[in-house]
């Protein structure tokens, strides 16, 4: 699916059509590859092995530092147990908090996010009157 999204995107590129009218589309487009970019990070927690608890460890102790939302990014507003990286985890820690969140994410709020965005991906190209031509 990361490859195909890619491919995609590579030809709206090549093919110049993310210019007018289809500059929102565009914008979808970004969002639905950032959830798909999500479905497999979270997708990665759910084997439960060594591998999925070091990986998303790394992944989400990133988020501590970040700016602003990282308890030890720049100007860090949050305190540590109440950061990016808590919220993602469900605690201090990888746990049974984050496997539930990650598996709920990954199967039912990131599948109906896309599904929702794909219907209006659609109907947008049907207002710009169908995909755009040959350049
Ligand atoms: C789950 C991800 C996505 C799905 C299922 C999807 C699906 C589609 C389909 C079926 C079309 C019409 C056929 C085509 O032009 O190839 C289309 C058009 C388009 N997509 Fe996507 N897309 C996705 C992600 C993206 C991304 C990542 C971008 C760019 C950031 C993007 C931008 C566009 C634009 C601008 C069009 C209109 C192209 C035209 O009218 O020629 N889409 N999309």
């Amino acid at each position: 699916m990361v490859m195909f999204v890619s491919l995609h995107m590579l030809r709206v590129f090549l093919t110049g059509a993310y210019k007018p009218p289809r500059e929102l589309n565009w914008i979808v487009g970004v969002i639905l590859l950032v959830f798909t970019m999500l479905s497999s990070f979270t997708g990665y927690l759910l084997p439960w092995d060594q591998l999925a608890y070091w990986g998303v460890t790394i992944g989400c102790s990133m988020g501590e530092n970040a700016p602003l939302f990282g308890a030890k990014g720049p100007f860090a507003l949050l305190e540590p147990g109440k950061d990016v990286n808590s919220i993602l985890v469900g605690g201090t820690a990888v746990g049974q908090p984050t496997l539930l969140r990650f598996y709920l994410l990954h199967a039912i709020a990131l599948p109906l996010g896309i599904a929702g965005l794909m219907g209006f991906h659609f109907w947008r190209i049907r207002r710009a009157g169908g995909v755009s031509g040959p350049l």
